[in-house]
This record gives C-alpha cells, structure tokens and sequence, in this order.
C-alpha cells in the first residue's frame, strides 16, 4: 500500500508538484481508469487539507456521471452546463467557488460544502472529466490551489 506523507510546513506550489508527482508514478503502470481515479482521489484525500469531498465526474454521453471519491454519496449525474462541475466542462475553465451558496445553480450534494474547487481534465481538446474539491471552509481554495490541481489534471489526464 502507498501511504504519502506530505510535509505541513511545503508550500502550496511544492505540495502540488509532489502529488502531480506521485499521482503520475501511482497510474504510471495501470490502464484501468476506474483504478486510477480512485487511487488518485484517495491521494488527493491524503495530500489536501480541509476537504469534505474530492473526486471525479466523467463526461458520459453528453453528461457528467459520478466517478471515485473520497466523502459522502454525492449526486451520481449532472447536466453539462449546470451546477459547478457543469459550469466546468461548457466553459472549459477551472471554477473557483469562495462561497457555493453565492454561485447560481450550485449543487448541493453534501450540506457541509462550503467552497469549491473544480477543474477540467483535458485530452487534446476535449473535456473528459472534472476533478472536484469540496471544503466545509469558506474561501478554502485559490489561485495556488487551482494551479495546482490544473498541474494534477495533466499529469493524469491520459489515465483516467
Ligand atoms: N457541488 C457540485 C456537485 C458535486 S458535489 O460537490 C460532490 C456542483 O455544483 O456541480
């Protein structure tokens, strides 16, 4: 079993480059998808403070469907466009949420979300999946969280 243990005194920009690291070494050897996002949840889970919920959603058929996490049971499909995953893949940007009852037609899957973090996760051009970071701390993330999970997105983005 891999256990990662993150040094507390790393700055964000450091943090980010050792989990892009290790999520890239950890599905380096599998094709399986489903192994490696779940791998790469509970590595995000391992690497990144005060979250509630981190996890993928995966374009399916012309919606998002629930993919691995770490958290509660999350609402499984969502329309591209809505909520903030939804937001994600028709604008193709990251979302940074400081206050997920501010962001218009925000989903509410766990009630302890209080701020939100999702990036796009590209292949080529195309989005195939979002990586979403749910915190129960307002304006938990920002631009240095974004970043770095954008660098995560590509470090893994040819193995889910
Ligand atoms: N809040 C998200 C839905 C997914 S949960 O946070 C896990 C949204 O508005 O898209």
């Amino acid at each position: 079993m891999y256990h990662f243990t993150p040094d507390p005194n790393q700055s964000k920009p450091d943090l980010y480059r050792e989990l892009a690291a290790s999520a890239a070494a950890l599905v380096g050897g599998e094709r399986d998808p489903v192994a490696n996002m779940a791998n790469v949840a509970a590595l995000i889970w391992q690497f990144v403070p005060r979250l509630n919920w981190a996890g993928f959603y995966r374009v399916v058929g012309g919606e998002l469907v629930l993919g691995p996490f770490q958290g509660a049971p999350a609402c499984i499909r969502i329309p591209l466009g809505q909520g903030v995953c939804g937001t994600a893949v028709a604008s193709g940007e990251t979302q940074l949420v400081p206050d997920v009852h501010a962001f218009p037609g925000h989903i509410a899957c766990d009630t302890a979300s209080a701020s939100e973090l999702v990036v796009p996760v590209r292949r080529g051009s195309v989005v195939v999946a979002v990586i979403d970071l749910d915190s129960p701390d307002l304006a938990r993330f920002d631009a240095a969280d974004a970043r770095g999970i954008e660098l995560l997105a590509v470090a893994i983005a040819a193995a889910v």
